[in-house]
């Protein structure tokens, strides 16, 4: 393909404003429309994709999601030129990925590593799918995004976007996490966001240090955390596997159009929910039962597997194993909460407990109403020494 290229970019938001904003600062021809009608300083817009289309080599996809691209798609199809080539820099399930590339004959998939600064920059990474010619014919458009990696095919590009993308959010909830611990031992932010960024998330804290310091900002979120979860609910439905990342970031309480860096600010889960589990912990360290009353409703039931045996004791049942001494040994032994996920009325608790030479894995369902958070329902599991009681 000869330069200079017309390149039509359909989609401006934060990834096509900075998509077309380059490629338009280095001279080429490029032309822009978005659903909106936003204009883009320095950008020439269409008045709609056809127009935007008509005269283009290339088509530039920079849609929300596939639902979107597919749309747009429909709309232009029939005024794309013969051998223009429509390069989807989406990121978009695999599936309709593949669907894409077997309905526009010149068809590249580019899903796209970096945000705003990196495609602003030129340094996106670009997984790109596509035959060699068509590759060939995109290539100095793509070279002026960033740093191309050829992919076997659309599908494969989608899903390792989408794995790209669930390791990111990975980081960004283990940035919650560590934000959560230090502020409970009452760490000042701004120290524990300098060493934090000496550290394995050093990269992501540094990028978005303005979002994380905890006062608010007037910096435009550069990725939200809505696009971030639709990546990990496309991931989850792809792979039909449990994604806890999925589910956390789908539960943030935070704005959907927040960038992702909100989404390892927002505060640790309410003390109210931890006030029966903590109930249960003092049981256990006292022997008291009356603390075990508190923690659970009258009708819980405390179930595992006894003896190679199910077994399932009232509560009743459970407090008469403690005659309100502490265990022999209850210096040694130590309790950890390990996690709490709360869905308004209803949270999930696990909990290990190092008892001697009994380790046990409590799995707590708790429910809210008026009178406050109490253990509904209690399962275990014993490890090591079947012959100890719990
Ligand atoms: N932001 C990042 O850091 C980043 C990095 C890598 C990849 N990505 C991916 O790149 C894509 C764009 O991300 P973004 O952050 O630029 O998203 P964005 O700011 O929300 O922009 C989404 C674009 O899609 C358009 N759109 C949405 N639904 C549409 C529909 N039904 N028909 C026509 N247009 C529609 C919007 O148009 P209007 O706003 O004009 O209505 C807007 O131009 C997403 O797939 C995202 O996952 C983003």
């Amino acid at each position: 393909m000869s330069t200079p290229h017309s390149i039509a970019v359909l989609g401006l938001g934060r990834m096509g404003t900075a998509i077309a904003t380059r490629l338009a600062a280095l001279d080429l021809d490029v032309v822009g429309w978005t659903r909106s009608g936003r204009r883009v300083a320095g950008v020439r817009t269409a008045s709609g994709p056809n127009e935007a289309v008509a005269t283009a080599d290339i088509t530039l996809l920079a849609m929300f999601d596939g639902q979107a691209c597919q749309q747009v798609v429909d709309q232009v199809r029939g005024s794309l030129p013969k051998e223009a080539v429509v390069v989807n820099t989406s990121t978009i399930a695999p599936a309709e990925a593949t669907m894409l590339a077997r309905q526009l004959v010149h068809y590249v998939h580019a899903p796209v590593l970096g945000s705003v600064p990196a495609a602003t920059a030129g340094t996106l990474q670009i997984l790109a799918a596509a035959d060699q010619g068509t590759l060939d014919r995109v290539r100095p458009v793509l070279d002026a995004l960033g740093t191309v990696r050829r992919v076997e095919d659309a599908s494969t590009a989608a899903a390792l976007k989408l794995v790209a993308n669930n390791s990111l959010a990975g980081a960004v909830l283990a940035l919650r996490d560590s934000l959560r611990q230090a502020d409970a031992l009452g760490l000042p932010r701004a120290e524990v966001l300098n060493v934090l960024e000496l550290g394995q998330l050093g990269g992501l804290v540094a990028r978005k240090r303005s979002f994380l310091t905890g006062r608010p900002t007037d910096a435009r979120a550069e990725f939200t955390i809505g696009a971030l979860a639709k990546d990990l609910a496309l991931l989850a439905a792809a792979t039909d596997a449990p994604s806890r990342s999925a589910a956390d970031l789908a539960a943030t309480p935070a704005d959907p159009e927040a960038d992702i860096a909100a989404a390892a600010t927002v505060p640790a889960v309410d003390d109210a929910v931890l006030a029966p589990l903590r109930a249960y912990i003092r049981g256990h360290a006292t022997g008291d039962p009356s603390h075990f009353r508190d923690a659970f409703r009258p009708t819980a039931h405390i179930e595992g597997i006894r003896d190679g045996g199910f077994v399932s004791w009232s509560l009743d049942d459970y407090c008469a194993h403690f005659d309100g001494r502490p265990a022999p040994n209850e210096a040694t032994r130590s309790r950890r909460t390990d996690s709490v996920d709360v869905h308004g009325t209803v949270a999930t608790a696990t909990m290990t407990l190092w008892h001697g030479v009994d380790t046990f894995t409590d799995v707590f369902l708790l429910v809210r109403d008026g009178a406050g958070w109490r253990i509904a329902n209690k399962a275990y599991h014993r490890h090591a020494n079947p012959s100890s009681s719990a």
